[in-house]
């Protein structure tokens, strides 16, 4: 994965410095995006000549290296492009002539920026290798920019949009890309396939935006937000500081029977509406105009191009999320929306959205890292997930988004949940409260190995796909193949405004709020926590599960306080780290609730410790992985009670009679785990009692919600594992945010 960035100033005065110092600070807000390399380019002093600067490493060594450019910093632009790119290493090691913007040749007359992958590089390297081009680097991004100069010398009278038309229609895989071209001064082009890519606009006078004529064959008026739980007003009390969408209500007349759109008008400063002209072949004429003053003339206008809000949302609060296949032309002050290629069921409207979310929810105020900021916001972003859903006193859930498919789900005769990761883990842990809830049979699947099985699936089945970011691949090539098989589609996401809210269904937002460490915690018990309200609102109707359902939102209710108070052991999951983190190996068991407790423990804790940590069933334990137990071997037990309890003592007992180490996780006044007597198996070894070992004591919750609290502590000593072993917890190795690519 990569993040992308681009500003365009249009007739508003800046100097190169202040041009840097955007794509900079851009860039920064995406570096959990990818951070082996960075680059970007400017206009240079003379005409039809940019500058590139690209680098190994972070983006403050990008700064460092544009520092000591020499650059005339003082120069000013009127109007501007730039484009910049931290990149995550997919084709080709991180090294300087990897990064992006990739060239077309020495002397950059077409600039790329890419995120995504270009499956069919290889054949299109090779055609121009043979008509003499020269491949600089060893990225799929080169073969963009090569292709473009190539398709230029061949037609120099292409327009840019016509030009990136025809070169997009020779690739294939996914992107999303900047284009920049000293043949096209002052010019943009962003595309996307695959890959998230968004248009924040900002202007100081109130925009008008301008529907000319256009023929729109299918075209479809309507602007109301996709069935999402968490975007509509229906649910009460959005909580101050928890991301919602406001959308104009504007609707456009429709167009007459010829499909022809009359004149119509929106502003932009009550959020409004952009529609892309359906076809590429078309004049200018015939497209969609924007920006432009009551008196017809251009207005100054910045656009700020990005992966992901982050980078934007300090300039601007106005967004335009580009859908898979628009190509954005920016000229003029003008933004031109167009389509690659009609494709049924994908609308003409992109609303023109007002982002109500403030830099700071994504800055890490005070943390020393965003991992820890985003642990320590949990007893707040689990009620930000439940607020206006859970009505405590009636014993009531209401998911918005949902309530029109309830009949459909209910009714299905599977449900499959399908994630990745630790969203992959969310669902493991809910599955047994789904199975009981809703007596209806529930699959997981890991999305990669879903799609490389492509198993049988059909109408009646319900699709739940969970994940954070809403970009990863896998998860998203799953969803297209459900959707293509007719399956009742139903996300599961943080990330408004993502691929998979806008594809599935219907869903649930779980309003975590920006989540920028790479490994995933706050998303985790978010994602569970909405899953156990789908499970809850899906068995309403069953009288037999009343009991069970008033103790699960009982408890959901003091899960906050509860979490709270888990934070406490901050200090000795820190004194503990210090002495494990020599350890090379470690195993995490848990039993029932806890299996996905004890994975996501360990990926939490192999991710960003490089600990080689095992998660293991402990029924699983006799069968193969206590061969692993000796001396010293650290082995999270996660032993907090419910009624696997007995299971749990024994395997406590297989441990430490191996002389493992185990370290637990037990509910506070909970039950004995060891019997001093037993203690010791042979007598040589002298007994060792409950109270010689680490014990991390937790709050009892119900069982179902045990998972939220214990694994809060696993979070905790990954995090503190990583630190006391001198690595930066937000940036592990060879990790990026959000996996674009398959
Ligand atoms: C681990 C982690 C990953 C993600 C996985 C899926 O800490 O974050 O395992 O969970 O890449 O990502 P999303 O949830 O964005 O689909």
């Amino acid at each position: 994965m990569c993040g992308i960035f681009g500003y365009v100033n249009y007739l508003v005065e800046r100097s190169r410095e202040d041009i840097l110092n955007t794509l900079l600070a851009g860039l920064s807000r995406l570096e959990y995006r990818g951070y082996d390399s960075a680059g970007l380019t400017v206009d240079g002093d003379k005409t039809n000549e940019s500058y590139v600067v690209r680098q190994v490493g972070k983006v403050a060594e990008l700064r460092s290296l544009v520092n000591e450019s020499g650059f005339d910093l003082n120069r000013k632009f009127i109007s501007h492009v730039g484009i910049a790119h931290n990149r995550w290493a997919t084709h080709g090691q991180p090294a300087a002539r990897n990064a992006h913007p990739q060239r077309s040749d020495p002397s950059s007359e077409f600039l790329v920026v890419h995120n995504g992958i270009i499956t069919n590089y290889a054949a299109v390297k090779s055609i121009l290798e043979s008509k003499g081009y020269i491949f600089e680097s060893e990225t799929d991004t080169e073969c963009i920019a090569k292709l473009l100069k190539y398709v230029y010398d061949s037609n120099r009278n292409l327009d840019f949009k016509k030009l990136i038309e025809l070169v997009l229609r020779e690739l294939e895989g996914a992107y999303a890309v900047l284009v920049k071209s000293v043949h096209y001064p002052g010019e943009l082009i962003a595309a996307r396939k695959g890959s998230p890519l968004l248009i924040g606009i900002k202007s100081e006078r109130k925009l008008r935006v301008d529907f000319v004529d256009v023929e729109f064959p299918e075209f479809s008026v309507t602007t109301e937000p996709s069935a999402y739980s968490g975007l509509s007003d229906d649910e009460e009390g959005s909580a101050s500081g928890v991301p919602t969408i406001s959308m104009s209500d504007m609707t456009l007349e429709p167009p007459n029977p010829a499909g022809l759109l009359r004149t119509s008008t929106a502003l932009l400063g009550d959020g409004g509406l952009f529609v892309p002209s359906p076809g590429i072949s078309d004049l200018r004429h015939s497209q969609s105009r924007a920006f432009i003053s009551d008196d017809g003339v251009p207005i100054p206008t910045e656009f700020f191009l990005a992966s992901d809000l982050p980078a934007i949302i300090e300039k601007t609060k106005k967004v335009i999320f580009l859908e898979d296949d628009d190509i954005a032309h920016i000229y003029d002050g003008g933004l031109h929306i167009h389509r690659l290629r009609h494709e049924e069921g994908v609308s003409n409207i992109r609303s023109i959205q007002n982002i109500e979310m403030e830099l700071a929810e994504f800055k890490r105020g005070g943390y020393d890292h965003f991992m820890l900021k985003e642990i320590y916001e949990q007893p707040e972003s689990i009620v930000n997930t439940m607020r206006g859903r859970v009505n405590f006193e009636n014993q009531s859930v209401k998911l918005g988004g949902l309530s029109n498919y309830l009949t459909t789900i209910r009714r299905s005769r599977r449900i499959v949940m399908i994630a990745c990761g630790t969203s992959y883990h969310s669902c493991l842990a809910a599955r047994d409260l789904f199975e009981e809830l809703t007596d209806i049979p529930i699959s997981v699947e890991v999305a990669s190995y879903f799609i490389d099985r492509k198993p049988p699936l059909f109408r009646d089945d319900t699709c739940i796909f969970v994940s954070q970011s809403g970009e990863t691949a896998d998860t998203l090539v799953a969803l297209k193949y459900c959707l293509e098989r007719g399956a009742m589609c139903v996300g599961v996401v943080n990330v408004v405004g993502s691929s998979l809210s806008r594809l599935t269904m219907c869903g649930v937002h779980i309003n975590a709020g920006p989540e920028i460490g790479v490994a995933s915690t706050k998303a985790f018990t978010s994602q569970y926590v909405a899953l156990v309200m789908m499970a809850l609102l899906f068995s309403e109707d069953r009288m037999s599960k009343l009991q069970r359902r008033k103790e699960i939102i009982d408890g959901l209710g003091t899960l906050s306080e509860k979490l709270s108070e888990v934070l406490e052991l901050n200090d000795v999951i820190e004194e503990t780290a210090e002495a494990m983190k020599d350890k090379t190996k470690m195993l995490v068991l848990g039993s029932g609730y806890q299996y996905a407790t004890a994975l996501e423990g360990a990926l939490k804790i192999k991710e960003i410790s490089y600990i080689l940590a095992e998660g293991i069933l402990m029924g699983e334990l006799k069968h193969g992985p206590l061969a692993l137990v000796e001396k010293d071997l650290p082995i999270v037990m996660i032993a907090t009670k419910d009624k696997l309890y007995d299971l749990v003592a024994s395997s406590v007992s297989q441990v430490t009679s191996r002389l493992g180490e185990p370290v637990f996780i037990t509910s506070k006044n909970g039950p004995r785990l060891i019997e001093p007597t037993k203690a010791s198996t042979d007598g040589k070894v002298a007994a060792r009692a409950e109270s010689d070992y680490v014990k991390f004591e937790v709050p009892e919750t119900v069982d179902c919600l045990q998972t939220i609290l214990n694994i809060l502590v696993l979070q905790m000593l990954g995090y503190w594992l990583a630190v006391k072993k001198g690595y930066d917890p937000d940036f592990p190795r060879n990790l990026a945010k959000a996996v674009t690519t398959r």
